[in-house]
Formats: C-alpha cells, sequence, structure tokens
C-alpha cells in the first residue's frame, strides 16, 4: 500500500516525503516540476537511503492519474501540488482557482472511484484571515482572506468538509501551516523560489549571500512589541513530521474530518528574525523599513495544543535551527552551482 504525494518534489512535499520513508511507508510521487527540479528525487533518495516510484505529469491530467491509481496500491493521498504565492495569485487567479481548486477536484474524484478516501490537506493559516486575536485556535472563524491563494484554501477546506458531510466513510486532516521555513540539515533540499522572493526568510537567506542588497521591513508601526509584523516561524522537517502523525493517527482512529493548525505557538517578528539570523550564522543582513505592505496582518501564531494532544505533535527545533538550516542550504547550493 502506498501513500500518493502530488507536488512531492516541491518544498514541502520533499521534506514530507522523507519523512514517510523514513517511517517506514511507501511513497509515489507525482510532479509537473513547475516549481521544482527533478534532482530533489535524487536527494530525497540519497538522504534516505530508499527509492520510490515517481510520475511526471500534472494532477489535473485525468487519464494520467487514472493510470496511476490503476497501476498501484494507493491507500492515501498528501496534496502538495497548490501554487502558493501570495502576489502572484492576485495577478493569475484563474490559474490559480484552476489549478488548486480544479487540480483538488480532480483528485477527489478520483480517489473516490478507487474507493480511495483517505486525504491529508495542506492548508494554511491565512484561512483565519485578521484574527481578533492570538493564539489561534482551530476554533476560530474562518474567511476574510485577501488574495486568491488564500481563497483556494478556504474554498477546498469548504469542498472537504462537504464531501465528508455527504459521505462519511472519508477519512480527511485538513493542516494549516502557519510560516514553514527552514531546510533539511543535509542541506540537500530546500527552499527555492524562483525570481526575487516575497517571502521573509528567503528574502533574509538572499540578502546575507550578497543576491540582494537589503531587507525591506514592511512597516514598523504595527501594535507589536517592536512595530514589526509577528508571525510562528516553523521548521519544515517539523511540519512534515506533523504530516506522518496525521496520517498515522487516520489510520489508527475512527473515520473523521480533522482540523489541525501546525506551528509552534510562538511569535517572532520581523527585527527578531533578523536579529536571530545575524546570531546563528554569522552574516550581515543589512534593512530598511519600508511601507506596510497591503495585506498583511500585524500578529499571527498558532495554539497548536490540538495537535499535541491528538497527533502527539510538536514542533521541536529552534529558531537558530531554522535560520541555520536555511542559510546551510542556500550557500551549500550556491557553492555546487559555481563548480558547474
Ligand atoms: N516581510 C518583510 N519583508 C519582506 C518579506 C516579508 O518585512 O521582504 C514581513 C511581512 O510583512 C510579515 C512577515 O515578514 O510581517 C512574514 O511575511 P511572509 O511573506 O514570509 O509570510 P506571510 O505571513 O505574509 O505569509 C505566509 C505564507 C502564506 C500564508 C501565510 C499564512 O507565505 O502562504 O503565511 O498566514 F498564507
Amino acid at each position: 500500500m502506498a501513500v500518493l504525494l502530488p507536488g512531492g518534489a516541491g518544498f514541502i512535499g520533499s521534506h514530507t516525503a522523507v519523512e514517510l520513508l523514513n517511517a517506514g511507508k511507501e511513497i509515489i510521487i507525482i510532479d509537473n516540476f513547475s516549481n521544482s527540479k527533478p534532482e530533489v528525487l535524487e536527494s530525497i533518495k540519497k538522504i534516505t537511503g530508499k527509492d520510490f516510484k515517481f510520475y511526471e505529469m500534472d494532477y489535473l491530467d485525468e487519464e494520467k492519474l487514472e493510470n496511476v491509481f490503476e497501476e498501484n496500491n494507493i491507500e492515501a493521498v498528501l496534496n502538495f501540488a497548490g501554487f502558493k504565492a501570495v502576489g502572484e495569485s492576485v495577478k493569475k487567479p484563474i490559474e490559480y482557482y484552476k489549478n488548486n481548486i480544479s487540480g483538488a477536484l480532480v483528485l477527489l474524484e478520483t480517489m473516490k472511484k478507487h474507493n480511495v478516501k483517505k486525504f491529508i490537506f495542506s492548508s494554511s493559516a491565512t484561512v483565519y484571515g485578521e484574527p481578533e486575536k492570538v493564539p489561534i485556535t482551530e476554533e476560530f472563524k474562518t474567511g476574510g482572506t485577501t488574495n486568491p491563494y488564500g481563497t483556494t484554501k478556504l474554498f477546498i477546506e469548504q469542498i472537504l468538509k462537504d464531501i465528508y458531510a455527504s459521505d462519511n466513510s472519508w477519512d480527511i486532516c485538513i493542516l494549516r501551516y502557519f510560516n514553514p521555513v527552514g531546510a533539511h540539515e543535509s542541506g540537500l533540499i530546500g527552499e527555492e523560489p524562483q525570481g526575487i522572493p516575497n517571502n521573509l526568510m528567503p528574502y533574509i537567506v538572499r540578502v546575507a549571500n550578497g543576491e540582494l542588497k537589503e531587507l525591506s521591513v514592511f512597516g514598523n508601526d504595527y501594535n507589536t512589541p517592536d512595530g514589526t509584523g509577528v508571525r510562528d516561524y516553523i521548521h519544515v522537517v517539523d511540519l512534515a513530521k506533523g504530516h506522518v502523525k496525521a496520517l498515522e493517527k487516520l489510520d489508527r482512529e475512527q473515520k473523521g474530518l480533522y482540523i489541525y493548525n501546525l506551528g509552534t505557538g510562538k511569535g517572532y517578528s520581523v527585527l527578531d528574525m533578523v536579529k536571530a539570523f545575524e546570531k546563528a550564522t554569522g552574516k550581515k543582513v543589512p534593512y530598511k523599513i519600508a511601507p506596510r505592505r497591503e495585506g498583511d496582518i500585524a500578529t499571527c501564531y498558532a495554539e497548536p495544543k490540538k495537535a499535541k494532544e491528538e497527533l502527539g505533535w510538536q514542533a521541536e527545533k529552534t529558531l537558530e535551527d531554522m535560520c541555520k538550516d536555511s542559510w546551510n542550504y542556500i550557500s551549500r547550493k550556491g557553492e555546487n552551482d559555481d563548480k558547474l
């Protein structure tokens, strides 16, 4: 029995692939490399010493997906094939709705046809919109997303709730990620946004290695301890382990629809991140204060208690690990690229 990972060559998918293989699971990856590279597959094998089946394809391709389900004995699906850039989604809403929502529907329809009903969905803290208070629990109301990317997460959550309401033999887990950063400690897999990064950590890393001149800190007049935005940064390896625990829960418990925050429960400001990065790596990160970025909120961090109690999972890596591993990946990569 295998676990299918659409988008398994991407940032979160590849780290989850490693943790699933380490936990003794058989996996199958499908990916069209729209935001990842084929080398990632070799890196996953190198890290784990294990092999797996791979299909190069778009997960929207119904015929090919049908073949994957025909050819294999699939027990569960973890979907990492969503587009995820907030700014890009504002410019390309049709592409985002099509890839994320139609993709999920094709996947769910094919699963239903083959009577595969275990599904883990990569959702996001963005579904909480602007929370009334922090920490955020899973019971907080959702809605008020400010961009198509966030809205696709919200809609797919609703679709999953409707599917479960119509047929409670489905077994679904929605994981709401906070801010994933870091990379595998081997430095072999990590985050590689194309073009100029939008997210804080990839931007900091490129300032530190001289690719970008300075960081723009988007606003220092928020109602936070130092005026800059506060977020719950979580190491991607901790996040990946959360998926293994979620899958174990679906295997173990009664069928259901479960929702968990995957965060650390701690909030750090933009300036905290700059300082932590400089301390962990010894690199300078020049920055300037810039205007607020549209759509940003002041503070967002999780109450991760439910995941601890019900999944037996909690984030273990420190802010220092997140900074060191992010830097290690990019600086190692730089060295290897120079050798090419
Ligand atoms: N920031 C800067 N300068 C930058 C980039 C970011 O000051 O160059 C600040 C932002 O203003 C914010 C913080 O750093 O205060 C974090 O910003 P990110 O872009 O890294 O992350 P966001 O919290 O905006 O968004 C992330 C994911 C989304 C997800 C959301 C969930 O990118 O996919 O968390 O809350 F929806």
